[in-house]
């Protein structure tokens, strides 16, 4: 038997334990057995994963006897909508799902937030596991609870918290992964390096085995990402610290945002945090509020990564009026060094005006 690895993110009663594994996937039944999970599911998954990895997913668990309703979404961050998790409710009710069911996420972190989000409000709440497929999946969004989808005028604008009877990571479906979306996953994972010593190390040295997806440190690096983020979750889950907790997660964030949705989502999210971790870099540099040795160790990793997309659909004013939110104040995550972090809305505008004007070749 391949070894799973299990943590739980404790949380009282929604505690719940992540399995990380290469060529675990026979085991789904069995865990899913073991947490309770009724044999009545729903598996929602996108046309890129389905033909990839559905029917394994399927076979496996028909075996054990569930009972499985099939639901398809179209692959990208505009599924994130109210009308798709709309689409996806019509069928669970032609699909006879009832209260007493789960919903199963195998995708990205698009199936696993519309999902997430459908869970939180079908039936006033079904149960929900977390199949990811993507490293952005499986470092980050099928763990901590946050469930959402996009208004067209904000991003994950409508939402709940809600956690998952369990996380199944198996390393595996990465094999088909695109290497466009090894590079989004390396910007949450850039995000962790930051903020982590350990992880930082982690990542130095094997940067180059990690964009190979070399499976075994992959993984190593996803339980490292995954470990580091239970704790956040666990002090914080509701992210109501605001000096700290989960809210560090959004390192890179403030720009990434502003870039994302100012691209009309061309630029995947991934995409867009490791620019926002760049320029967030330099906008800490330039307030000297950032150890020099660190920024410097910092600034040659993202080098390494050797990330340069074409901006040039980016205007620079409206990007700055995206960032300032129409005239309101911009909250920055910044890092100063390992483990802390600088959280203002108090910088001075045209230090920040200036770092983008540079990085846009203005
Ligand atoms: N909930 C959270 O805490 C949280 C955290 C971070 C990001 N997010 C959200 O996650 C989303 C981004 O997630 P993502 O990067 O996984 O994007 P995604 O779900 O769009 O997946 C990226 C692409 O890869 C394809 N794909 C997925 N798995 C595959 C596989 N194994 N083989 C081949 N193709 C595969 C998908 O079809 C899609 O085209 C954004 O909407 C972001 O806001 C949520
Ligand atoms: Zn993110």
């Amino acid at each position: 038997m391949k070894t799973i690895v299990k943590q739980t993110i404790k949380l009282g009663s929604r505690s719940y334990p992540i399995c990380l594994g290469n060529r675990i996937i026979n085991h789904l039944a069995e865990v899913a057995s073991a947490e309770s999970i009724p044999k009545n599911i729903a598996i929602i998954t996108d046309q890129h994963v389905a033909p990839l990895h559905l029917k394994r997913v399927v076979d496996i668990l028909r075996r054990h006897d569930f009972r499985i309703a099939e639901i398809l979404i179209a692959p990208g961050e505009r599924q994130k909508s109210i009308p798709t998790a709309t689409k996806i409710i019509t069928k669970l009710v032609k699909s006879n799902i009832e209260r007493e069911s789960t919903l199963f996420a195998l995708g990205g972190g698009v199936v696993g937030d519309v999902t997430g989000f459908v869970a939180a409000t079908y039936r006033r709440g079904v149960q929900l596991v977390q199949l990811p497929t993507t490293l952005l999946a499986m470092v980050e969004s099928s763990i901590g609870g946050k469930t959402a989808v996009n208004h067209p005028l904000a991003k994950n604008a409508i939402g709940a918290f809600y956690q998952p009877k369990f996380v199944f990571s198996d390393v595996q479906f990465l094999q088909t992964l695109p290497s466009r979306e090894v590079i989004c996953g390396l910007g949450e994972v850039l995000k962790y390096a930051i903020l982590d010593k350990n992880i930082f190390n982690f990542l130095y040295e094997h940067l180059n085995e990690i964009l190979q997806l070399d499976l075994d440190v992959t993984q190593e690096l996803i339980l490292l990402c995954n470990t580091y983020k239970a704790k956040l979750i666990e002090t914080d889950e509701f992210e109501k610290d605001t000096k700290g907790g989960r809210t560090v997660l959004n390192l890179g964030h403030t720009i990434g945002h502003a870039l994302e949705n100012l691209s009309k989502y061309k630029l995947h999210h991934g995409e867009a945090v490791l620019i926002g971790l760049k320029w967030e870099l330099e906008i800490a540099g330039k307030a000297q509020i950032i150890d020099q040795n660190y920024f410097e160790n910092i600034s040659s990793l993202l080098e390494r990564v050797a990330y340069h997309p074409k901006l040039n659909f980016l205007n620079y004013e409206t990007l700055i009026r995206q960032i300032f939110k129409n005239g309101k104040k911009a909250r920055f995550i910044l890092p100063q060094t390992f483990g802390k972090v600088f959280i203002t809305d108090k910088l001075k505008p045209s230090l920040i005006k200036a770092v983008i004007k540079r990085q846009l070749g203005k």
